[in-house]
């Protein structure tokens, strides 16, 4: 039986687990059924499995008769705290929580390749590691603890899909390099002095200070940032007054920084920084700024990512692998990628006749069409490596 073949066959399994999932999610750092369910069916497969990696993470290994690399697989594992509005016949069955994001599919997609890849193992050269990892939602995110619990040690090499519904299943779309952006928050507080809306001179007019802010910071990206690179900082929110005649002793704004560039990360955070304090000075206002570092950016690694497209090509048909557009979205992957070499893909999972509703929607579906397609370039991308 080739790959394609027992991926197909085991069709219904893998959507009996996908649904089992669906209807059974779990928040970000409380995926423990979820983790226990992972595990119980790795252990099954006759797979060697660590449980409790880093709050819910499961690891497990498929060691092969004859030494070799180790090649990783990756899924994530929690849900999102929304309603949800879908109408499935298997829709969730946890009130205000959803898998609204595809991680139901991705681990069934991965236990399908575990359960076909344990059956090979005595022609395997090299271990197979299935890392089921919790949190992906929420920064910190699992995938830092997991690492730093062990979860690459060994690894060679990695690989992770999402399934993406705005790309119509049976399509496979990577990139070679940066792939999803790094993406930060942060607030900053203005506080001058109020006062009456006639007397300005009494006071420090934190709502003009604020705008000065939103303006000066236009020029980090245009004029400090290359124009080959890319980056974004938007201001997302600006609170400031309480009336028309009163000046605002407090300003809170608060935004978001991009970028794929480790380098115009660092640039963007310190020239963020650096208006601020100037701004402050020069109008005798406190500006307090509180910046928080979300994921890094996934960067895939070149040689990873045409892997990737190659073994991809088999199983979508070459004519439906293409190269993606980088995506401003953020995904924990990208510390995986920073220690090991790798990549991560976006395998089409959108209904053809559409309706096409985003990730974290009440009304999002995928294609489960999608997922023997996924299990088989998992498979496939393994036994690159350890066949
Ligand atoms: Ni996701």
């Amino acid at each position: 039986m080739t790959i394609k073949e027992a991926c197909q066959s085991l069709t219904g399994e893998i959507v009996k687990w996908r649904r089992e999932f669906h209807r059974h999610p779990e928040l970000s750092y409380a995926e423990s059924r979820t983790a226990s369910v992972v595990a119980g069916m790795l252990r099954q497969f006759g797979l060697d499995v660590r449980e409790g990696v880093n709050g819910y993470g499961v690891v497990a290994d498929l060691v092969g008769k004859i030494p070799g690399k180790t090649v990783a697989l990756r899924a994530d594992m929690d849900a999102l705290a929304i309603v949800e509005e879908t109408g499935l016949p298997y829709a969730s069955e946890v009130p205000g929580i959803m898998h609204a994001c595809g991680h139901d599919g991705h681990m069934a997609a991965l236990l399908g390749a575990a359960q076909i890849l344990s059956g090979m193992r005595d022609r395997l050269r090299g271990s197979v590691r299935f890392i089921f990892q919790p949190a992906e939602e929420i920064p910190p995110g699992g995938a830092i603890g997991m690492i730093e619990a062990g979860a690459l040690d060994g690894v060679d090499v990695i690989f992770g899909l999402h399934l993406w519904s705005e790309f119509p299943v049976g399509t496979f779309y990577t990139t070679q390099g940066p792939m999803m952006a790094a993406a930060d928050l942060f607030t900053v507080t203005i506080s001058g002095k109020g006062g009456h809306g006639g007397l300005p001179h009494k006071t420090v007019d934190s709502l003009v200070i604020a705008s000065h802010l939103v303006m000066a910071s236009q020029h980090i990206v245009s004029r400090q940032v290359n124009p080959l690179d890319s980056g974004v900082v938007t201001f997302g929110l600006l609170q400031s007054g309480s009336a028309f005649n009163v000046i605002a002793d407090k300003a809170v704004l608060k935004g978001t920084v991009r970028s794929f560039d480790p380098v115009v990360r660092d640039l963007l955070q310190g020239r963020l920084e650096q208006t601020a304090a100037s701004i402050a000075q020069m109008y005798g206002a406190r500006i307090d700024m509180d910046y928080v570092r979300g994921y890094p950016a996934v960067i895939n690694h070149e040689r990873e990512a045409r892997a990737a497209m190659q073994e991809a090509e088999p199983v979508f048909g070459a004519q439906h692998v293409g190269i993606m557009q980088p995506n401003m979205a953020g995904e924990d992957f990208a510390y995986y990628l920073q220690k090991v070499p790798g990549a991560f893909c976006f395998v089409g999972a959108g209904l053809p006749e559409g309706p096409v509703y985003p990730h974290h929607h009440p009304r999002f579906v995928i294609d489960e069409r999608a997922l023997p397609l996924a299990t088989e370039w998992l498979c496939r991308m393994a036994l690159r490596y350890v066949m």
